[in-house]
């Protein structure tokens, strides 16, 4: 086939898909856990759900309803996208009828409670390891040729953005002192964080296979200072679990090379970019009264002490406690941030180029090669 041919080609489709969506900058494909669940959860049978007020309550364009998103208002995932020019987020795989979207804004495949391994989370019955994630991609991608034929999808997935933000549950489930199953065959800190760095590999490696070129690989975050951690460990205020966040460094180590790995690997026409939300996410917590917080040690929903759980119940008295000022917690609940907080770690990874992403900037991704 000629040059002349393939563009020939590739004018009619962009046209289609011009027809499709008029303002369409980009789309995305985003792995994860409830870090970016935009409501997969909400389909399933599991513990791990943010179906309920006050879940959503700043999240605008739900009016405040809860949306399946384990925050008060929108995930880093979500306002790197606006950020960036996208008017709508990309649903989650599970809602009805969000096929056709595949071809536009992209899809969420994210699930609460999930992690790299199988195996994470069966405390909270159901959720989506990273695997059946990609078999899920795997649907759409299907559907995707259905329409646009092998070829088409494969330009079309070239400029897509493939976002993975999973491995904080494998971490926790690993570190729990409260989980007898796990501790009889407990592996070495070393060798699980092989089993997670191979699995995840495999699971890029795969994507890339299946078309995915443009990479955002998010680091973990410092877990070890998350209110939960804090408060099963009765660690005085201020203080992080250091075991924790000395294996999650080492771990983020570990991703980084190989990270770099697939690079050369791959050559220029694949890009893996690292997201370091570690550093981040301690800055922020470290710093909090510079950010414009005034508490980076208690969920602002929920309370401080376990379970600590974060809900509306049917009056007053059954209501979970809510602070005041939501735009002063960087915490939202036990685990996770506020929107507060997603705001400004989504804004150093946009655009910091002090090496918060490597090799590029989030947005120089966005840019490259399209
Ligand atoms: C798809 O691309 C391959 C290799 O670039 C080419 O050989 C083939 O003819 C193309 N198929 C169609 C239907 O255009
Ligand atoms: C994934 O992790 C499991 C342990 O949970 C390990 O047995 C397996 O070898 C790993 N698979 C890959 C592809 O690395």
């Amino acid at each position: 086939m000629g040059t002349f041919d393939f563009f020939k080609q590739y004018a009619v489709f962009l046209v289609l898909l011009s027809k499709v969506t008029p303002c369409l900058s980009f789309t995305s494909f985003l792995f994860g856990d409830s870090l970016v669940d935009a409501g997969n959860n909400d389909y399933l049978f599991t513990l791990s759900k943010a179906d309920s007020p006050p879940y959503g309550i700043d999240f605008k364009p739900s009016g405040g309803q809860p949306t399946g998103r384990f925050t008060n208002g929108r995930t880093i995932s979500d306002i790197i996208g606006q950020e960036l020019g996208a008017t709508s987020f990309p649903p989650p795989y599970l809602a009805p009828n969000t096929q056709i979207d595949a071809l536009t804004r992209g899809i969420n495949y994210a699930s609460g409670a999930s992690g790299i391994l199988d195996r994470t989370g069966f405390l909270f019955i159901g959720r989506i390891p990273l695997r059946e994630q990609v078999k899920n991609f795997e649907q759409s991608r299907n559907y995707m040729v259905n329409i646009m034929g092998e070829n088409g999808t494969r330009e079309f997935l070239k400029k897509a953005i493939f976002s993975i933000t999973i491995g904080s549950n494998d971490m926790l489930n690993y570190v729990q002192p409260s989980l007898p199953f796990f501790s009889n065959d407990k592996v070495s800190p070393t060798m699980f964080q092989d089993f997670m760095i191979s699995n995840l590999t495999f699971q890029l490696k795969r994507l890339h296979e299946l078309g995915a070129r443009k990479f955002i690989v998010a680091g973990l975050g410092p877990i070890g200072c998350i209110p939960f951690v804090r408060a099963l460990n009765l660690l005085p205020s201020g203080n992080c679990l250091v075991e924790m966040n000395e294996l999650i460094q080492d771990y983020n180590k570990e991703v980084k090379m190989m990270l770099n790995g697939l690079n050369q690997e791959m050559g220029p026409q694949s890009i893996f970019v690292y997201a370091n939300t570690y550093d981040i996410a301690l800055k922020v917590i470290l710093n909090y009264h510079q950010y414009g917080f005034e508490n980076a040690n208690e969920p602002c929903c929920g309370g401080y002490f376990p379970p600590s759980v974060c809900f509306k119940g049917a009056n007053e008295n059954s209501q979970s406690v809510l602070c005041d000022d939501r735009s002063k917690y960087v915490f939202w609940d036990a685990y996770h941030p506020t929107e507060a907080a997603n705001i400004i770690m989504a804004k150093e990874l946009l655009d910091d180029d002090g090496g918060i992403s490597s090799p590029i900037s989030i947005r120089q991704l966005y840019n490259y090669m399209s």
